[in-house]
């Protein structure tokens, strides 16, 4: 018997008596884990998204995304012969729950790599436990700086909040011509404090001025004593970076107080639940992200059509960023003729110019895609396009 069959045998007894370790797995991939996880018939792939909770519309749409590809892929033969079959664990939004997902999917599943997260602190959760497993992890919309700072095995297929930030800084200034704005932060999110800093270092160091700074927890449903400390200060925009439940409440409660000024916000914004929150309240209000469904290119308009023919309704920005994730990895193991993992992460690492829906996408040297953001507005409860902003 060689070392590696060894250990794999060993594995099997250990996980017959239901106690796996992740020591285990790391001996096991220390052999070369692409035969072992993808050694039947199928190679597993897992993803770990929030299905339920707070942020159910993020992870509902990436999943879609996905399933899309795995199905198409599987429909015309799979890849190196293989059948996918994608392993979903729901993290339920909630903290603590992204680890012991990536933690399920790697010991019980021997996924060869991981799809997730879309929330950046949930992969900032995750993604050291897939680094030290040495399983490649792609994350389809988590923008913080840190989350691919991990490791080398973490990437992500969405531009970072440096950018974002920037992006939005320069759409107050250059396009509504606004100079004095209200930064309002979710502190419990990493990626609402990592877009408010980017956003305040621009905005301040291109003539702006920040007249007042609030703050508040996800799932707080009361915003009326910071906003009415923010209409004090009489600023021309109020910028709040968080998910869309709580900006839905924070636009409708604005307009109760009598601020009129815009509102702006990045890529959380994104989901229909924001307009069935916010209602009127959120007309008239921009945000940045990764797609618009008003995009009119072949590729964009291909991948609406089948997205409204498989799950009834339009794709958001979440639902692109997953299908771009899956196809990203995908065509990673065609390029790397394997699906042994680390020989996944260097084909994940090489990627160039993979046309996607959510733009083209080249993989750099810190493990992130370099893209264009689009500037969105809302009217009647609907996204529509304004601009794109470069890198
Ligand atoms: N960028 C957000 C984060 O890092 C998640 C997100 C991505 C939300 C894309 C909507 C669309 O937490």
């Amino acid at each position: 018997m060689s070392p590696c069959s060894s250990i794999a045998g060993s594995l099997t007894l250990v996980r017959q008596l239901g106690a796996l370790s992740l020591g285990a797995v790391l001996l096991l991939s220390a052999c070369g884990k692409g035969g072992g996880g993808a050694s039947g018939d199928s190679i597993p792939v897992g993803e770990y998204a929030c299905l339920t909770g707070l942020t159910a519309s993020f992870g509902t749409a990436s999943h879609n995304g996905v399933t899309l590809v795995m199905e198409k892929a599987n429909a015309s033969g799979g890849v190196l012969g293989k059948k996918i079959r994608l392993i979903t664990e729901d993290d339920q939004s909630k903290p603590g729950e992204a680890a012991t997902a990536a933690r399920k999917l790697i010991s019980r599943d021997q996924v060869v790599a991981l799809l997730g997260e879309i929330a950046s602190s949930r992969s900032l959760e995750a993604g050291p436990i897939a680094q030290q497993s040495k399983i490649p992890m792609i994350s389809p919309g988590s923008t913080n700086l840190k989350v691919t700072q991990i490791g080398d095995y973490i990437f992500r297929v969405c531009f970072i909040d440096p950018f974002q930030g920037e992006v939005m800084a320069k759409f107050s200034l250059n396009s509504l011509h606004k100079t004095k704005v209200a930064v309002l932060t979710d502190v419990r999110q990493d990626y609402s404090v990592g877009l408010a800093a980017a956003y305040k270092d621009y905005f301040t160091k291109h003539g702006g001025t920040v007249v007042a700074e609030q703050s508040y927890s996800s799932g707080d449903q009361d915003f009326k004593a910071q906003l009415t400390s923010i209409k004090g200060a009489n600023p021309e925009a109020i910028f709040v970076p968080g998910y869309y439940n709580e900006v839905g409440l924070i636009a409708r409660q604005s307009r109760e107080l009598g601020i009129t000024v815009p509102l702006m916000g990045g890529d959380g914004w994104d989901s229909p639940t924001l307009t069935q929150i916010g209602g009127p309240a959120i007309d008239g209000d921009y945000f940045a992200n990764h797609f618009s469904t008003d995009d009119t290119s072949p590729i964009v308009q291909g991948f609406v059509k089948d997205y409204r023919a498989h799950f009834q309704k339009d794709p958001d920005g979440m639902a692109a960023l997953g299908y771009d994730a899956a196809g990203v990895l995908l065509d990673a193991m065609k390029r790397a003729g394997s699906a042994d993992p680390q020989k996944l992460r260097d084909a994940i690492a090489a990627t160039k110019k993979y046309e996607g829906v959510t733009g083209t996408i080249t993989i750099n040297e810190q493990r992130n895609a370099t893209k264009s953001a689009k500037v969105l507005t809302i009217k009647d409860g609907k996204f529509h396009y304004v601009e794109t902003i470069a890198p």
